[in-house]
């Protein structure tokens, strides 16, 4: 995948700010009331019958929260927070460590769980079921199958879409929660919080114009905010202003919808080799050099949410809303 500041990748660099940047408990959590409600009333009633909270699935598109809400999850159950993700895992063995270390009522978070190799995929669902593991030992005529009993235990998946998870993963999952992009107000006082966390002031209107452009995303509000940070602080002022804001994210090559120049590659790509399309993923994904996957999870949702691409069954169209917004008309071909 090719660099853009507003990825919605995590990227591991200054963990330990975004690690304080997360919100620990629901009610410090911002936005996604209707994820957060059906969370509150299953982890009341969790509580209430003294039983692990059932298994809980979230999906949507990257940096949206899914981790933070796991880690939630553990702080409100009162339990530990484990955490690994699908591909960390290659062995039923590596599984099997992990899941008889845990004590009861304890939280695993698996990201990223559509990514689970299959022999794992199928010790995990007596696990999530009975809380046991059927694990064979040794090859051929030796072999023999050894029955370890877990604690109970909750496990919370991640994905960007449901979709790509088999259906007998999926189904053993009690508790789908989609996380949905951020409305622009909510944003606006993720931004605000992450202000007083650094110790910063924003003015309203920079704050609002930030959440605008940060596509619907907090983990783009609370990057991008950073480097306005960085910029306002060497001008020397004493609150991050509007000006100071669109400077930078002029700089930082954010236009005026929030697209940066990978959205623009994509949009652009589609325009001028496919006259707008309609054009399957594939071909777009060779066209521009990235992968059809990593187009379809990370940068189409938010186009496809702001009505800039449409998919047909003939494949990715772009919107007249889109061409407008490059100040084209749909039969300007360029
Ligand atoms: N920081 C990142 N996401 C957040 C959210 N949803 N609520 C509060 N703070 C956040």
């Amino acid at each position: 995948m090719e660099d853009r500041i507003i990825t919605g990748e995590e990227t591991g660099d200054d963990a330990s700010v975004e690690l304080s940047l997360r919100p620990s408990f629901l009610n410090q959590y911002i936005g996604q009331n209707k994820v957060k409600e059906n969370l509150s009333i299953f982890i009341q009633a969790a509580k209430m019958r003294n039983e692990p909270l059932d298994h809980v699935l979230l999906y949507g598109p990257p940096g949206l929260g899914k981790t933070t809400l796991a880690a939630i999850i553990a702080n409100e159950m009162d339990v530990q927070f484990r955490s690994t993700s699908g591909p960390a895992i290659e062995r039923a063995g590596d599984l099997a460590a992990i899941l008889s270390s845990l004590e009861p009522g304890d939280v695993l978070f698996i990201d990223e769980i559509h990514r689970l190799p299959h022999s794992v995929e199928e010790v995990l669902y007596p696990a999530m079921e009975d809380f046991f593991l059927d694990i064979v030992i040794g090859t051929g005529p030796s072999a023999r199958s050894v029955r370890i009993d877990l604690p109970p235990f909750t496990l919370v998946g991640a994905t960007t879409r449901a979709g790509l998870l088999s259906a007998p993963l999926r189904d053993r999952f009690g508790v789908l929660s989609r996380l949905e992009f951020y409305e622009a107000k909510d944003l606006c006082a993720i931004i605000e919080r992450t202000a007083e966390i650094f110790d910063t002031t924003i003015t309203k209107e920079a704050a609002a114009e930030v959440a605008r452009r940060a596509r619907g995303t907090p983990r783009i509000a609370n990057r991008l905010f950073k480097r306005i940070r960085d910029i306002s602080q060497v001008k020397g002022e004493r609150e991050i202003s509007l000006p100071t804001t669109d400077t930078a994210l002029h700089m930082l090559q954010v236009d005026d919808a929030g697209l940066d120049h990978i959205d623009h590659k994509l949009l652009k790509g589609i325009i001028e080799g496919f006259s707008g399309g309609p054009v399957g993923l594939d071909t777009i994904a060779a066209t521009i050099g990235e992968e059809s996957q990593t187009i379809e999870d990370v940068y189409e949702p938010y186009l496809l949410q702001v009505g800039f691409i449409q998919r047909t069954p003939r494949g990715r169209l772009v919107t007249e809303k889109a061409y407008a917004h490059f100040g084209l008309k749909v039969n300007d071909k360029e």
